[in-house]
């Protein structure tokens, strides 16, 4: 195990869009903006405790065992076999619940890698993933990785089991940009989720497979015309969108624009475009934002690349 001398650290957890449209429960990307921040310090009373939350309006408990960084923390300090250790967490949510955005996902990382980074970091990142994963499940109930993956390792991760948390990185097209717009509703990915198919047609899910391919080899070749080809959900975009008010207008907005391709981020409400070159995203971001203002919701736009970090460390003493 890994020797520390610090006394508090401070990280930051970014958004990640999960999904890509055809990658459901098994693709993902990180962000640069926007993210959550969670400090950890020692304590001279054993166990872990969340002192502080901040940004949550009092909707997160503080109780480490019903929290979704407490419960990977507590996971990780137990796989350590540490209960002499003590340690005071505090979590500033800097993104809004239910938005698609992946909030819960980085409160997960951010709490087993702010520990594991305070006692030295005796794990590797991809040695955190099952803490991550149980700890984003606490929030809504299902095992998926592709939020907690990106967040965890930074940039597009493919997940090919969950089961196995058998996970690997996919390299970043040097042009590549997301647009990502938030509307101001709230999705709760639980109700996403039970109204999904629960049996998919045979060609469906061939043309799936295919664009899933299809986006994985455009993003190993950085083939911006192959990843717009591929950017097509077919599973879960055409039950997902009635709860997104003007998805369509919104997507018939971004292609306009000039997008690769637009989908739903993770399970909403948050959209997401993928787009060659910054101004593009821009214009797509701008385009999709004016639709839901035009709707009266308000809309927050993040223009980002892919975030190659995913979670880091922001201050430490
Ligand atoms: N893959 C998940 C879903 C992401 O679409 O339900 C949401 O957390």
């Amino acid at each position: 195990m890994g020797k520390s001398a610090l006394n508090e650290v401070r990280v930051f957890s970014p958004a990640t869009v999960a999904n890509v449209a055809c990658g459901f429960d098994v693709l993902g990307f990180a962000i640069e903006r926007p993210g959550d921040e969670i400090v950890a310090r020692l304590s001279s009373k054993p166990g872990l405790r969340i002192a502080k939350i901040t940004g949550d309006d009092g909707r997160l408990p503080l109780d480490p065992s019903k929290n979704t960084a407490g419960v990977a923390a507590l996971g990780l300090l137990r796989h350590l076999a540490r209960p002499d250790v003590g340690v005071e967490l505090e979590i500033h949510k800097k993104m809004p619940f239910g938005s698609g955005l992946g909030s819960s996902a980085a409160s997960a990382v951010g709490g087993a890698f702010v520990v594991n980074h305070l006692l030295g970091s005796p794990l590797t990142r991809q040695q955190l993933l099952p803490f991550v994963v149980a700890g984003e499940a606490a929030a809504d109930g299902a095992w998926h990785a592709d939020n907690v993956a990106p967040c965890l390792l930074g940039g597009i991760t493919l997940i090919r089991s969950n089961a196995e948390l058998d996970v690997m990185d996919v390299p970043i097209p040097d042009r590549l940009w997301a647009a990502v717009v938030h509307p101001d509703i709230v999705v709760l990915t639980k109700v996403a989720r039970e109204i999904m198919p629960r049996h998919v047609q045979l060609e469906t899910s061939t043309q799936q497979s295919g664009n899933l391919g299809g986006l994985l080899c455009g993003f190993f070749k950085s083939d911006y015309g192959l990843i717009g080809r591929s950017l097509h959900d077919l599973i879960a975009e055409p039950h997902r969108q009635r709860l997104i008010p003007e998805f369509y207008r919104a997507k018939r907005a971004a292609m306009e624009a000039g997008a690769l391709g637009f989908s739903i981020s993770g399970a909403g409400p948050s959209v997401f475009a993928l787009c060659e070159g910054e101004a593009s995203a821009r214009r797509a971001a701008e385009a999709v934002a004016a639709v839901f203002t035009a709707a009266q919701l308000k809309a927050t736009p993040y223009v980002s690349r892919i975030n190659p970090k995913g979670v880091h460390v922001v201050s430490e003493s």
